[in-house]
C-alpha cells in the first residue's frame, strides 16, 4: 500500500466491532444453552479462527453478514474435533479456548501461524496445569501447538505476575469446569470483558478490588448452565485509535468517531490524548450489554509529550504503535514505559515500532520495556516493514498521512486481522 501526506480528513466513520467482545460472544455462545445472536461481529481473520475452532468442536454457527447466530450445545456439549484446531494468528483464540478445552471429556490439538507460534503459553500452560489440565507444548518449547488432554479439573487461586486478560479468562473459562472457587487475582485491572459477559450468560462471578492497591481479583463457581444471549458488539476503540490519532495530527481535520467501546479498562488511549494536549470530545453517552459506549469527536490538535506508565499501560497495551506515531508528530518527549508485554504481541512491538519510526526519521531510543520518543521533527516517507503485524500497519498508515513523500506499507493486507475496511473506512474521510 503507497500511502502520501494529505491535510483535512473530515466527515464520519463508523467503527467496526470489538474484536475482544466479538471472540468472547463466539466462545460463551458456544458453551451457553440455546441462541446467541451477535450484531456488529467483527469479520476480522482472528474472530473467524474463534468461530472455525468451535464449528469444529460441533457447535452450529450460522454468519449472515456481521449477524451471527451461534446454537449452544450448554456448557458439556462440545464433541471431539476430527482434526487440529487452527488458531490462525490469534492469542486471544488460543489462550482462551485452552482454558475451555482443559475441561473437556476428549483430548484436542491446537497450532496457528509462525507468530502464533512463537508467543509465550507458558503463561497458561502453569496455572491450568495446577487446576489439574493435562496441556502440553508439543515442541517443548512453551509455545503452540499445544496438546490437551482430558483432566479433571480442581479450583485454584492463582496470582498472575502479568496484567493479561488472556490469561484471566483462560483461567476463569477453566474455572466453570472445575470443583470449587477458582479466582485469579492480576496486578492491574486488565480488560473485563470476560467478567462483564460471563455475568450476562448467568456464571456465577464476582470481582473485587483491593482498596489500598490496584491488584484486582476474579473469583468464578461452576454452575448448572450459561444461557444464550442477545449481543450488540460495541465498536472497537483499538481500531477507532487510528482515526482519533489521524484526526489530531492531520492538519485541518475534524472526525466523529460512531459508536466506540470506551470501557474504562480500554480507553486508556482517551487519558493520553486528552494528557497530549489533544481535542476530543465523548458524545452521546451510554451503557449497553454493561459496557460503555460514545462517540468520539477529534479535531487538528497541537499535541506535546507525555509519560505513559504503570497501570495504565494495560488499558492500552494494543494502543501503543498508534500512540507512539502521535509522540513523533508531538513537540517534546514522550516516554513509555512498564510495557514490556509489548515483547510478545503479534511481533516484538518495541522493536517494530521504533525500528518503523527510526526509518522515518523520529528520533527514538528503545527500551527494556517501552520507548523514549523524541517528537516534532518532520517525519520522511519510507518503506514500512510491518512482519504482518496489523496495529504495525495501521499505526503507519496514519504516519504517512503526515510524512513528506511516499510510504510503502509492505504486507497491508494483514489489516484484516482486526480491520479489514481499515482502509476503505479512511477513504471516507478524504
Ligand atoms: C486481549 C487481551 C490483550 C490484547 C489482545 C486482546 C483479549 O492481551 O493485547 O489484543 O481479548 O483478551 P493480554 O491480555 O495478553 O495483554
Amino acid at each position: 500500500m503507497e500511502l502520501t501526506n494529505i491535510t483535512g480528513l473530515r466527515g464520519e466513520v463508523t467503527i467496526p466491532g470489538d474484536k475482544s467482545i466479538s471472540h468472547r460472544c463466539i466462545m460463551f455462545g458456544s458453551i451457553a444453552k440455546g441462541i446467541t445472536e451477535i450484531h456488529n461481529f467483527l469479520e476480522g481473520a482472528d474472530c473467524l479462527a474463534t468461530i472455525n475452532c468451535f464449528r469444529r468442536l460441533g457447535i452450529d454457527i450460522q454468519q449472515n453478514g456481521d449477524v451471527i447466530t451461534v446454537h449452544g450445545n450448554g456448557l458439556h456439549g462440545l464433541r471431539a474435533p476430527n482434526d487440529i484446531l487452527d488458531v490462525g494468528n490469534s492469542g486471544t483464540t488460543t489462550r482462551l479456548i485452552s482454558g475451555i478445552l482443559a475441561g473437556q471429556p476428549f483430548d484436542c490439538k491446537l497450532s496457528g501461524d509462525h507468530s502464533l507460534n512463537s508467543r509465550p503459553m507458558k503463561r497458561i500452560i502453569d496455572p491450568l496445569t495446577e487446576m489439574g489440565a493435562n496441556i502440553s507444548s508439543i515442541l517443548r518449547n512453551g509455545c503452540a501447538p499445544l496438546y490437551i488432554a482430558k483432566g479433571k479439573l480442581h479450583g485454584i487461586h492463582y496470582e498472575s505476575p502479568v496484567a493479561s486478560a488472556q490469561v484471566k479468562s483462560c483461567i476463569l473459562l477453566a474455572g466453570l469446569y472445575a470443583d470449587g472457587e477458582t479466582s485469579v487475582t492480576e496486578p492491574s485491572l486488565s480488560r473485563n470483558h470476560t467478567e462483564l459477559m460471563l455475568k450476562e450468560f448467568g456464571a456465577d462471578l464476582r470481582t473485587a478490588h483491593e482498596l489500598d492497591s490496584t491488584r484486582a481479583t476474579a473469583y468464578i463457581r461452576p454452575c448448572e448452565e450459561l444461557y444464550g444471549q442477545k449481543i450488540t458488539v460495541p465498536g472497537d476503540i483499538s481500531s477507532a485509535a487510528y482515526f482519533i490519532a489521524a484526526g489530531l495530527i492531520v492538519p485541518d481535520s475534524e472526525i466523529l468517531i460512531k459508536n466506540t467501546g470506551i470501557n474504562p479498562t480500554r480507553a486508556g488511549i482517551l487519558k493520553v490524548c486528552e494528557d497530549m494536549g489533544g481535542d476530543i470530545t465523548l458524545l452521546n453517552e451510554r451503557i449497553e450489554g454493561g459496557e460503555r459506549i460514545a462517540d468520539i469527536l477529534v479535531r487538528t490538535s497541537k499535541l506535546h509529550g507525555t509519560t505513559i506508565e504503570g497501570d495504565i499501560i494495560p488499558t492500552l497495551i494494543d494502543e501503543i504503535p498508534i500512540i507512539a506515531v502521535m509522540a513523533a508528530a508531538a513537540e517534546g518527549t514522550t516516554v513509555i514505559r512498564d510495557a514490556s508485554e509489548l515483547k510478545v504481541k503479534e511481533t516484538d512491538r518495541i522493536e517494530t515500532v521504533t525500528d518503523n519510526l527510526a526509518a522515518m526519521g523520529c528520533r527514538v531510543t528503545p527500551t527494556f520495556d517501552g520507548m523514549i520518543i523524541d517528537g516534532g521533527r518532520p517525519l520522511n516517507g519510507a518503506t514500512i516493514h510491518t512482519l504482518l503485524d496489523h496495529r504495525i500497519a495501521m499505526a503507519f498508515s496514519i504516519a504517512a498521512l503526515i510524512a513528506e513523500g511516499n510510504t510503502n506499507i509492505l504486507d497491508s493486507h494483514c489489516v484484516n486481522v482486526s480491520y479489514p475496511a481499515f482502509y476503505d473506512t479512511f477513504e471516507q474521510l478524504l
